[in-house]
């Protein structure tokens, strides 16, 4: 309760008696408020100016900018080496609180103040921080900065994050994030919201028109693409799915901000901060789909999740749901399909579309078939999950750190991911690859669906 503050009042003072000030003041407020009343706090009547917030706050407020790819505007916080990545109303937890997605230097120990705006009132509230465990040995992690509210105080919509020793009497130059899920949402516009969490240098047109026309085939109508760099065939696929509706790309330049590593671990490539700061995006990911998806998949664009049995994921999750409960996460054994393998001669009606396609940059999934024998389970890192959203609090690469419900690994004669790409030297002889021709159920809508992109985005001839 403590961590409500009394809003400045006081003029400009020396450090010192500023200190001794703070101190007192925190003594008093810990000795003194017992009841809900000390949480009533002194407001600062504050007007939103154009110049201290990103430009597009107005904007973004109507909703729909946001819908079609609004970079998470990563904001500095001054005085620190914290870097803001969005911010969202977490309805889950008693309080109520804000969510601020952030990254920080691990070694940094700041006190942080939330700045709220609710209707042109500035409250405050001093912030919890939580530095994720998935740091994977990088300086900087991921942070939840958490900033309660207390019940009498209405939704704000706006925060800024600053530090809490700073004096700033006025509040001049805060820089705000929009706090978005202002409503708990029962109804979902989208079923399947799959997360591509770091495109960087990305070539593979073909595969990730296949990818994405797989994941439609399997009921996906939401995905949602960090991306830093791509090709201009990409970006032109990228458009043409942006366009649809379908595929929403935001801008993820932390490489402007931060040295990322293109590796998971230091030793194989130091930088600031893990694989191209992956896990605020998928963070960021799961609170923005929370409340416009049934569920969510975080995977790569080099994966698809199949199930065995049926289909399509509409009809794979009420199962999975029967058998192990619902509102889990499910966790989906990982099999790779090296590209250096391919199949033999696929069925004579699919193959001219296919000789059409080897222009188009990338693998093409159908082509290859052999998969390494699955690693034994539980591995950390050998699995991807789908989820309910709302049962989820922390995510990371490979499935969830904080949630409401366990995790069920799905067995893989129901379901189980299929993880084309190069890899390499292996060792691995082709008589230990196992045949797996479960993508070529997909074949005949999956090569229609495709040709008829790469057409339509003039990467093939009409
Ligand atoms: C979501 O799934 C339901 C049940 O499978 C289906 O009826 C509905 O059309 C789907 N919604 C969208 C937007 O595809
Ligand atoms: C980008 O990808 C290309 C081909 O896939 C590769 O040759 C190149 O080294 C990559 N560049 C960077 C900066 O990663
Ligand atoms: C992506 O950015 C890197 C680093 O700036 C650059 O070397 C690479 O060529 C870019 N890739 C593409 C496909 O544009």
């Amino acid at each position: 309760m403590s961590r409500f503050l009394q809003p400045p009042a006081l003029k400009k003072l020396s450090f010192v008696t500023y200190s001794l000030v703070l101190i007192l003041g925190v003594a008093l407020l810990l000795s003194t408020f017992r009841s809900d009343k000390m949480l009533r706090p002194q407001v600062l009547t504050y007007t939103l100016q154009p110049s201290v917030g990103p430009a597009t706050v107005q904007n973004q407020i109507a909703g729909t900018t946001v819908l079609k790819g609004q970079s998470a505007h990563l904001i500095g916080v001054i005085g620190s080496k914290a870097l803001l990545v969005s911010a969202f109303l977490e309805h889950r937890t008693v309080p109520k609180k804000v969510l601020v997605i952030a990254i920080m230097f691990r070694k940094e120990k700041v006190s942080l103040l939330c700045n709220l705006l609710c209707s042109e009132q500035l409250l405050f509230s001093r912030a919890s921080i939580s530095i994720h465990q998935d740091h994977f040995g990088f300086p900087y992690g991921t942070a939840d900065v958490y900033c309660p509210l207390s019940p009498n105080w209405q939704a704000p919509t706006h925060v800024a994050i600053t530090l809490a020793d700073v004096w700033n009497p006025d509040k001049t130059g805060l820089e705000f994030l929009e706090v978005q899920n202002q409503k708990v949402l029962n109804v979902f516009p989208y079923n399947f919201t799959s997360c591509f969490s770091a495109m960087y240098n990305y070539t593979n047109v073909l595969q990730l028109v296949q990818t994405v026309e797989m994941l439609q085939l399997l009921g996906v109508n939401r995905i949602v693409i960090y991306k830093t760099n791509c090709s201009i065939e990409t970006q032109r696929v990228l458009d043409y799915y942006t366009d649809k509706g379908l595929v929403e790309v935001v801008p993820w330049s932390l490489s402007e901000y931060l040295k990322v590593s293109r590796r998971a671990k230091p030793s194989q490539d130091p930088g600031d901060i893990h694989y191209f700061g992956q896990i605020p995006a998928l963070n960021d990911c799961l609170y923005r789909s929370m409340y416009r998806s049934k569920y969510v998949a975080l995977h790569d664009p080099d994966e698809l999740i199949l199930p065995q049995m049926v289909d399509s994921w509409s009809e794979l999750l009420p199962l999975l749901e029967k058998r192990y409960g619902a509102n889990q996460c499910f966790i989906f054994e990982n099999n790779f399909f090296p590209t250096e393998f391919t199949l033999p001669p696929p069925p004579p009606d699919v193959l001219p579309a296919w000789g059409l396609w080897r222009d188009v940059s990338g693998p093409n999934v159908l082509t290859h078939l052999y998969s390494e024998p699955a690693q034994p389970k539980p591995a950390f890192n050998n699995y991807k999950i789908i989820t309910n959203p709302r049962s989820v609090f922390v995510v990371s690469v490979h499935g969830v750190l904080h949630s409401l419900h366990s995790c069920s690994w799905v067995d893989r004669m129901s379901a189980r991911m299929y993880h084309t790409k190069t890899r390499g030297q292996t060792g691995l002889k082709v008589q230990q690859l196992i045949y797996d021709g479960r993508l070529l159920s997909y074949s005949g809508r999956l090569t229609a669906a495709v040709s008829t992109v790469l057409k339509e985005t003039q990467l093939l001839p009409d």
